[in-house]
């Protein structure tokens, strides 16, 4: 855990306020409404550069400084964000080379945002030279208390200086153009290089093992740039201020672990976009964000009411957005921010849901926002420093990713959705699970699920085989074990070195046309996308559990499923991608097999999260995720906490509400 971050006091509530946008004596009556919608913090100044440095090393902080006041004492605190995701027209007319280059080589155009090359040196010297003097004047101020670096990083650069970097980043890892002709096996199709200049940055489908190591670049540079910044920030700003940076849920231009590594909280931006929220799915989002740092985490923006970039902007249901909002908080949010406060007369987001309208008054979204705001005010004390605790963790890694995503070999395959599949029947059952990286220790865990880790190093079947000798329960699935850590295929068989642990091992895999009907003792249900076909390697302790009925010939009849006892622990390998009633009760019984239990048992649509506080008190969120009414029966009495009503046998919740709980008595099970 960072020094700087730890599970937060309160949860916090509040929203981007662009006061540039507005003249100052508007700035008063924002703040009251924002006030009186319960609000306590407010991140500003995360697009201002051009407002707070107006020509090249001339600075204007006053009216941010009034802002940071006014909000203080009316009980806010703020967020500074360093303003580099927009730099502004000076700068770039004065250095073009801070603007990125697309693919076809064009230098892109300025008048959106994140319009420059992350590796640019005059870009970095610029990035500094704001961000020393928002510390310098700001790093010491009570009120702030975090900051975020850029927002949302999204581009990727293919300038001359950029594949030059790149090129240098390839002999600070290979060292010999031998070692990367060799792991990129670069004999194939000719692509041998007798010289680092050669090398080109990847446009489109390439070499398996150039696109990784540019993956990897991606990340570097832009963790280098990040680390600019904290660098500078931390020679001002007190050891107990924290720094972070907004990401995107499963965007992957980059190893969001890597990039998380060096922030003290990590946080991300969550919107539903079209149509409304499927909380089985959007739970993940918020648990892959908990993972990055292992902690708590906030949640930067999320839409009030609608949002104005996909093809279809419709609004959330009436209290959709409120129990979205608890849906943070039971994941480990320590904060929710809508974004933004006020629609601006112009630029380009002019149609996005806000809480204030353009002509300054409330949107009907605001009382919904006021009705969280009341809840955080009666909970917030009760909620402070507490944590989720999940029995089952899902490893994620993004380099598989990136390594199957170039060769999905069906084109329905799709990574995320297949962690899904396999994240789906804990929602449901309203069992926590953490998602981490595949690096990550397993200890504690009573069921270890391993989606489609395409990519093993010999750490990480070291790991996995000794979580399983220490009675581990471990899920493999398809696309396992293919691949070393240059994204060539491993010389053995798939699952690679993971086939002693599991037992069996691939003899071919086979994208699906039609589904295929699978047969075992337990699981009645359809294979679809992908079916992988199993050889047992040790008779005496792998059981099948489920084997193809007729498919294309090749598969008819094998193993399809497949478990291995070992001691008390077990390692299943999924060799088909099971539809999703089958595979909801397979991981029910695995679950169950696994001695994992349900938080609470309730009915379908309902949710159910747990934050444990410091002094070991379970809180239950218990959210309706339907518009319709839900009962949910207690097995104890308990205290609820928004109505202070005590509830003895159960709860009636309408549409979209929310109750959060404690047992009356703790002892009570
Ligand atoms: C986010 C971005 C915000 C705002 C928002 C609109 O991705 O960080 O600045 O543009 O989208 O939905």
């Amino acid at each position: 855990m960072s020094a700087a971050y730890h599970p937060s006091q309160k949860i916090y509530f509040g929203a981007a306020y662009y006061p540039e946008h507005w003249p100052e004596d508007r700035w008063p009556e924002d703040i009251r409404l924002m006030q009186e919608a319960g609000m306590t913090v407010s991140r500003l100044a995360e697009f201002a550069w051009s407002t707070m440095e107006p020509a090249a090393g001339e600075f204007d902080f006053d009216w941010l400084e009034k802002v940071i006041e006014m909000l203080a004492e009316a009980g806010m605190e703020t967020v500074l964000g360093t303003p580099t995701a927009a730099p502004p027209a000076w700068l770039v007319t004065a250095h073009p080379g801070v603007l990125a280059v697309d693919e076809s080589g064009r230098k892109v155009q300025f008048g959106n945002r994140c319009h420059y090359c992350v590796n640019s040196v005059e870009f970095h010297k610029a990035s500094a030279r704001i961000v020393r003097a928002m510390a310098e004047r700001f790093g010491d101020n009570p009120h702030v208390i975090g900051w975020q670096l850029d927002n949302e990083y999204n581009r990727v650069c293919y300038c001359e200086h950029c594949q030059k970097r790149f090129q240098e980043f390839l002999i600070d890892t290979y060292g010999t153009l031998d070692a990367l002709n060799q792991y990129w096996s670069t004999a194939y199709w000719s692509q041998t290089y007798s010289a680092w200049e050669q090398i080109p940055i990847p446009i489109g489908y390439h070499n398996p093992g150039l696109l990784l190591a540019f993956k990897r670049f991606i990340t570097a540079s832009y963790r280098a740039f990040q680390q600019m910044q904290i660098d500078v920030l931390r020679e001002y700003i007190p050891e107990e201020t924290w720094i972070t940076h907004n990401f995107m849920k499963w965007y992957d231009l980059y190893d969001h672990y890597e990039m998380s590594a060096d922030l003290d909280l990590a946080s991300w931006d969550w919107y539903v976009g079209t149509g409304y929220t499927d909380y089985r799915s959007s739970g993940a989002a918020h648990d892959l964000v908990r993972g990055f740092k292992r902690q708590n985490f906030w949640l930067m923006e999320t839409q009030p009411a609608h949002v104005n970039w996909t093809p279809l902007n419709n609004v959330l249901y009436k209290g959709e957005g409120r129990a979205n909002a608890w849906h943070a908080i039971g994941h480990g949010a320590d904060a929710v921010l809508y974004w933004q406060w006020r629609s601006a007369y112009g630029g380009q987001e002019q149609y996005h849901g806000a809480l204030v309208d353009q002509s300054g008054q409330p949107r009907p979204f605001y009382s919904e926002a006021q009705m969280l705001g009341r809840d955080l005010e009666k909970v917030s004390d009760l909620l402070a420093g507490s944590t989720v605790k999940a029995p089952v963790a899902i490893l994620f890694d993004y380099e598989s990713k990136w390594a199957f995503e170039w060769q999905r070999h069906h084109q329905d395959f799709d990574y995320i959705e297949h962690l899904l599949n396999y994240y789906r029947p804990f929602a449901r059952r309203n069992i926590p699970v953490d998602i981490i990286p595949a690096d990550a220790s397993l200890d504690g865990y009573k069921l270890v699920i391993a989606p489609a880790l395409n990519i093993l190093t010999p750490e990480r079947v070291e790991k996995l085989a000794d979580y399983v000798e220490h009675n581990g329960k471990l899920v493999l699935t398809v696309r396992t074990g293919m691949k070393d850590e240059y994204n060539a295929l491993l010389p053995n068989r798939q699952p690679g070195p993971l086939a002693e642990i599991a037992g069996v091992e691939v003899e071919d895999y086979y994208a699906l046309t039609d589904p295929v009907l699978l047969a075992g003792q337990r699981f009645q249900g359809n294979a679809h996308i992908w079916a992988e076909r199993l050889r047992i390697l040790d008779e005496s302790s792998v059981n099948v559990m489920a084997s193809y009925g007729a498919a294309n010939g090749w598969l008819d009849g094998a193993p399809a499923v497949t478990v291995r006892y070992t001691g008390r622990g077990f390692v299943y390998y999924f060799g088909a991608y099971l539809e999703d009633n089958i595979q909801d009760n397979t991981l029910g019984y695995i679950a169950n097999f696994a001695g994992i239990r349900p938080v609470l048992e309730v009915p379908e649509g309902v949710e159910v999260c747990r934050r444990i506080t410091p002094a070991g008190t379970d809180v239950y969120i218990v959210i309706n995720h339907t518009r319709g009414e839900r009962v949910v029966e207690l097995p104890w009495s308990a205290q609820e906490h928004l109505s202070g009503l005590v509830l003895e046998e159960g709860i009636k919740l309408r549409g979209y509400s929310v109750a959060v709980l404690t047992k009356t008595k703790q002892e009570e099970i």
